[in-house]
């Protein structure tokens, strides 16, 4: 029998070891993949709490943001002031906690009287920034309503450009003011007994910017002529919080500004728009993750620069010093991808935007210890989440996620970090941010995951290897670059679900290209 090998016996052997050493080998690097992939979450580390005001929309007279966006007489669906019903019902559903108005770079020839009275008596003039013509029918006092009805914070910007300092206490006065003095009784002439109590107001909006007719590229030039506006905007009210104007990039812009207005204003601002580079999709995403490195940077410098506890108050200002420590005011940003006019600022938003945008405020999450507003620039028609025609308007695809993140988020943001695949560089899969309720013991996890493949990742929170999802919200688009129409407006490429699960999950696997909130019981 020996000189008879039976040889397919042998291979019959040889091929099933191999099959087992390759099944095993599999199985060691899908294991060694899955133990890769954790989100790790720290209660006991807060990044701070989180402000209300991070889910500020934006609104300016440019292009048909404001007239033939939120104001439209023309339109079948306003009603007899000629407020576009169905955008203010997409501005509820979106529900801002504060809304800016109204600039943006149109701040600096704007000047409030024109937009205050009877309205067939306001001066309609050239829109000298953004091209077009403005009737200033949707002013003051209709903003003020528009907040009203949503149920907003209104922050008005002050023109420090063409206006002067008492033109702006004088606004202060007619929105602010509840004695016997002419803007507090000329407001009431115009059906407004009681103030508005506008507590925000900004001084300009990126003054250094010299070619949008900014005045002062000397940052300690701005201080100087914002001394003046603000004794006298503080003097007419001194519980009034002031933003001033940052400029991100210019870090000796931003020093001077901290160091020589400290005590008497709020918070800075800092912009950030970001678009995508041509033939390279996961660009944006890499932009957003170098904005959140200057906001931590220009927190630095804030930290540097002020004083938590301002001492020394001169009480010859008769006014107050900040008794909180000065806050980032993010008050515009957003996703500018020069497309149509006017400046490129028609976009239209792919199902990818909506993840830049989850991603955008998973940055500002993280960053709640110092972000005291944030604004999405702007709401309608520009650069936005509403967009309209004569007959109609539908939710970009941005629109779900601010929606969502305004609606989960929880008031406080805990340490949270993901080890998923990279995807494009140092671009990880998967994005994470965590904000808790310490009261109800609830977490709410948002999750942006990136890769065009589902992420199986397991669970650590405060050490315990599972955790007890109740709910889970799921965002995906139908495809990466589908986007939702004019020409089609019934047709929603976004789905939004909800599922109620109440298991407790040693991992969870993360949806293709999607952005999930876990609800977590602790
Ligand atoms: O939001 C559009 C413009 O972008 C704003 O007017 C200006 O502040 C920024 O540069």
């Amino acid at each position: 029998m020996s000189k008879y090998i039976n040889i397919s016996a042998i291979e019959k052997k040889t091929s099933n070891a191999i099959e087992t050493l390759l099944i095993s080998m599999l199985l060691v690097i899908t294991c060694q993949l899955s133990a890769q992939n954790s989100i790790n979450i720290d209660t006991k580390t807060s990044l701070g709490k989180t402000s209300p005001y991070i889910f500020g929309q934006f609104i300016e007279y440019m292009g048909r943001d404001i007239e033939g966006g939120i104001y439209d007489p023309k339109s079948a669906l306003s009603n007899a002031d000629g407020i576009r019903l169905d955008v203010l019902e997409k501005a509820k559903e979106l529900a801002p906690t504060m809304i800016r108005f109204p600039g943006g770079t149109f701040v600096k020839t704007f000047h409030w009287m024109d937009g205050v009275g009877a309205r067939d008596q306001r001066r309609p003039s050239k829109n000298l920034i953004w091209g077009g013509i403005n009737t200033f029918q949707f002013g003051t006092c209709e903003f003020i309503e528009y907040c009203r009805a949503i149920g907003c914070e209104p922050v008005l910007v002050v023109n420090i450009a063409t206006g002067t300092p008492d033109e702006a206490a004088n606004w202060v006065e007619y929105c602010n003011g509840t004695e016997d003095t002419y803007f507090a009784n000329l407001r009431r002439s115009h059906g407004y007994p009681e103030p508005f109590n506008v507590k925000y107001w900004a001084l300009g909006n990126e003054e250094a910017a010299e070619p949008d007719a900014g005045r002062h590229q000397d940052p300690q030039k701005y201080v100087t002529d914002m001394w003046h506006f603000i004794k006298l905007m503080k003097l007419t009210d001194p519980s009034i919080e002031l933003i001033a104007d940052g400029e991100r990039g210019l870090p000796e812009w931003n020093k001077t500004v901290i160091k020589g207005m400290d005590g008497a204003i709020n918070y800075i601002s800092f912009h950030a728009y970001v678009g995508t580079d041509s033939g390279h999709p996961y660009s944006i995403f890499h932009k957003i993750n170098n904005v959140e490195k200057d906001l931590n940077e220009f927190h630095q410098l804030m930290k540097a620069n002020s004083s938590d506890v301002v001492t020394n108050w001169k009480k010859w200002y008769r006014f107050p010093a900040r008794t909180q420590p000065l806050k980032m005011a993010i008050d515009e940003w957003g996703i500018w991808e020069y497309q149509d006019p006017p400046y490129g600022t028609t976009n239209t938003y792919e199902w990818r935007h909506a993840l830049a945008t989850a991603y955008f405020l998973n940055a500002f999450l993280r960053c709640a210890d110092f972000v005291g507003m944030a604004n999405w620039a702007q709401m309608v028609n520009i650069l936005a989440p509403i967009m309209t025609n004569e007959q109609t308007s539908i939710r970009q695809t941005v629109f779900y996620p601010i929606k969502e993140y305004r609606a989960h988020a929880l008031g406080e943001v805990v340490k949270a970090e993901a080890t998923s695949p990279s995807i494009d560089g140092d671009l990880q899969a998967l994005n994470v941010v965590c904000s808790i309720d310490r009261t109800s013991g609830r977490l709410s996890l948002f999750v942006v995951n990136l890769s065009p493949k589902t992420v199986k990742a397991s669970f650590n929170i405060d050490g315990k290897e599972s955790a007890l999802v109740e709910d889970v919200i799921t965002l995906t688009g139908e495809r990466i670059d589908a986007k939702n129409v004019l020409s089609v407006p019934d047709k929603d490429v976004v789905s939004v679900r909800t599922e109620k699960l109440t298991k407790r999950l040693r991992d969870f696997s993360f949806s293709a290209e999607s952005v999930q909130i876990l609800s977590i019981r602790l």
